[in-house]
């Protein structure tokens, strides 16, 4: 087991946004995380990287007890991810950004940070963009850079929170091709994402988060024929068409 949530509880006043959360995550999974807006998916990423500490519970990373660790420990030992809202050092170019990740959060050092972050961008279809400031790329670069950025820290752990959302199509499809990519090299994968026909062909196995609590959990298209999680996909349709 890569990650082992137990018992995770985190409430702000008298909201509940997560609510004794139990979950066992395999080495070399690809998890899809679905859930109406609101439902604490964000808040579970936040959980596991430290960004906010956990109310209850224990997170327990490659056998370690992490959850009393900073982020930046917890970012040491393997574990990347992405944010809803990219927020790019914009006045830096593409590779200063990837370089900031690799040089100075994650797994430590990297003899040829340079050319292991030209790599990175190759892989994330941004190689043609190393020079350009943040500031200029356009959403799916964006998306792409902050998919880089949390590559570049070495993760043997990928957190993914909504990164094909604002896409076209093709522009999706392309972003999935990347992330599996990434997982056919070895890195597991824990994705949430609204864009289902994006995420269901990456994932092996899909949760089902509802107020703070596990609604669903197993085999993707078994998940999303239950009735329950109907109720929810059809939510989520409606977010989407809001
Ligand atoms: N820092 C915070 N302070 C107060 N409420 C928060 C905070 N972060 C999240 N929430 C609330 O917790 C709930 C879950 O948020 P979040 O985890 O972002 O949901 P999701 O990612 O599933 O949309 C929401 O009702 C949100 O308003
Ligand atoms: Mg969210």
């Amino acid at each position: 087991m890569i990650l082992s949530l137990a018992g995770l509880k985190k409430s702000y006043g008298a909201l509940a946004v997560t609510s004794n959360v139990s979950l066992d995550v395999t080495a070399g999974a690809a998890l899809g995380i679905i859930g109406p807006n609101g439902a604490g998916k964000s808040t579970l990423f936040n959980l596991i990287t430290g960004d906010v500490a956990v109310d209850a519970g224990t997170i327990t990373f490659m056998g370690r007890q992490i959850e009393h660790l900073s982020p930046h420990k917890r970012a040491a030992l393997g574990i990347g991810r992405s944010y809803q809202i990219p927020l790019p050092f914009d006045g830096m170019t593409v590779l200063e950004n990837l370089l900031v990740g690799a040089q100075f959060a994650g797994r430590g050092r990297i003899a040829q940070p340079r050319s292991y972050c030209l790599e990175i961008l190759q892989t994330c279809g941004l190689a043609a963009k190393a020079g350009m400031p943040a500031a200029l790329l356009t959403l799916l670069e964006r998306k792409r850079l902050e998919l880089a950025r949390a590559l570049a820290t070495k993760p043997s752990l990928l957190l993914l929170d909504e990164i094909a959302g604002g896409l076209t199509d093709p522009e999706a499809a392309q972003l999935v091709a990347t992330i599996k990519g990434i997982h056919a090299a070895g890195i597991t994968i824990i994705w949430i994402e609204h864009v289902l026909h994006a995420l269901i062909p990456a994932i092996s196995r899909l949760v089902v988060l509802s107020f703070g609590k596990l609604l669903a959990d197993g085999d993707p298209h078994e998940v999303m024929a239950l009735p329950a999680v109907r109720e929810i996909y059809l939510g989520i349709e409606e977010d989407l068409a809001a």
